[in-house]
């Protein structure tokens, strides 16, 4: 018998399952069924009101008075309920109209910078792609126009969103990267089947870009973009279509992830309340402090327009995470953000689906607890929203608990 090596094993393992996906994904997600074509669910009257922020009884008026207005669909039980497209197309509509203030819009105005927010942590399993994920989708709800970036090899993001380069093809973020014969970062760009959300894959050969890195680094190659800035200095061409733009990262500090901080103007950063991650959350801020003074010799007065943490996966049942979490919110005051991201069995079941919440069928799920994570995420993008229309100098309306 041949004996076969490690590398051998896990490539021919690596290669089973990549053509079993492909295979398979045409099942798992056959035409009817691709998240593409399913796009979200739909939405409420009251529903659409909250996400837009107007008053229930002012929405129901607009809807029968203001010209050009979407009329969404009329259903069973004489419910209307609105596509995300129709959300935005009914916000653009009311913006026009005077009907919606510039507190209340969304989208960024002339001279105004985009939020580029790293959601980052070198801890795994904290929620930061559940984070990002969710967070994006409310956001995109409520009309801010969202890039999403996924250096993470793992892709999961990447997942969720239904684009997937290592078994489709797509160009990744490596390719907009990569040393040789790198694509513009538009080329590398896909739209989701969330209206207002687009996505750079993330893709296993991010590995590729940390060796590219180091072989340049250590030959002295000359490159007219240094790596910290190939990030910063690809957004820079495409920046200008999107209000806000998140990273999810890898659990591991590498090249990829010190170039995202560096393009990132504000930091988003889950921790979950366990003393492990406590001391973990230490180690990593202080690796982090390290990071970014690296980042600050390269770069003078570069600042980061909030820097906030974010509870994750959170049991207030649970007597020793809500020591923890009292521990945390004391030390960390207004840093830590007022509503913790709830453990939801909600989400341990969409997760299996890689799903975001707004994906689920709400009536396929206890009620109290679809809306008991559903208003816990619409507070923390609320609370993100604040920070951001803070940047844009705009009076945020209060979110949150
Ligand atoms: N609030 C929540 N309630 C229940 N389950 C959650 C919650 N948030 C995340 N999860 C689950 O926890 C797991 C890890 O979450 P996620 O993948 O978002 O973490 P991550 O920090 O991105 O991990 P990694 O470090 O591997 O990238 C997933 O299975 C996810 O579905
Ligand atoms: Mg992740």
């Amino acid at each position: 018998m041949t004996e076969l090596t490690g590398s051998d094993v896990l490539a021919e393992h690596s290669e089973i399952i990549r053509a079993a996906l492909k295979r398979e994904s045409a099942k798992l997600f056959a035409p009817q069924e691709s998240k593409t074509e399913r796009g979200l669910r739909r939405f409420s009257v009251r529903e659409t009101a909250e996400h837009l922020k107007i008053n229930y009884n002012s929405m129901r008026h607009y809807l029968k008075s203001v010209d050009g207005i979407p009329e969404g669909i009329l259903e069973s039980g004489n419910r209307r309920t609105f596509s995300a497209e129709e959300i935005n197309a009914i916000q653009e509509t009311l913006y026009k109209a005077g009907k919606i203030p510039l507190n209340l819009y969304p989208r960024k105005a002339e001279g105004d910078q985009t939020s580029i927010i790293a959601c980052y942590n070198l801890k795994g399993g904290v929620a930061k792609s559940s984070t990002t994920s969710n967070c994006a989708t409310f956001l995109a709800m409520r009309g801010f126009r969202v890039l999403l970036v996924d250096i993470d090899p793992q892709a999961s993001l990447s997942d969720i969103f239904d684009v997937r380069p290592d078994i489709e093809g797509f160009p990744s973020i490596y390719d907009v990267l990569k040393y040789d014969d790198p694509i513009q970062m538009s080329e590398a760009i896909s739209g989701t089947y969330v209206p207002n959300i687009d996505i750079v894959a993330g893709s296993l050969n991010m590995t590729e870009f940390e060796f590219e890195t180091s072989a340049t680094y250590m030959s002295g190659q000359h490159q007219s973009t240094p790596w910290h800035r190939k990030i910063s200095n690809a957004l820079r061409t495409v920046e200008d279509h999107y209000d806000v733009i998140m990273f999810d990262t890898p659990p591991h500090m590498s090249f990829a992830v010190i170039a995202a901080v560096f393009a990132s103007n504000a930091m988003l950063i889950p921790v979950s309340a366990g003393m492990l991650d406590i001391v973990g959350l230490e180690k990593f801020l202080n690796l982090g402090s390290n990071t970014l003074s690296v980042i600050e010799e390269h770069e003078e007065g570069k600042k980061y327009n909030f820097v906030r943490y974010l509870l994750t996966r959170y049991n207030k049942n649970d007597p020793s995470q809500l020591q923890i979490g009292s521990f945390l919110r004391s030390e960390l005051g207004s840093n830590l953000l007022r509503t913790d991201f709830l453990h939801s069995t909600a989400l341990t079941d969409a997760g299996i689906g890689m799903q975001t919440l707004l994906e689920v069928d709400p009536s396929k799920l206890n009620r109290r607890t679809y809306e008991r994570i559903y208003e816990n995420l619409r507070d923390i993008a609320d609370e993100l929203e604040e920070e951001i229309m803070k940047t844009w100098g705009r009076e945020p309306v209060k979110g949150g608990a």
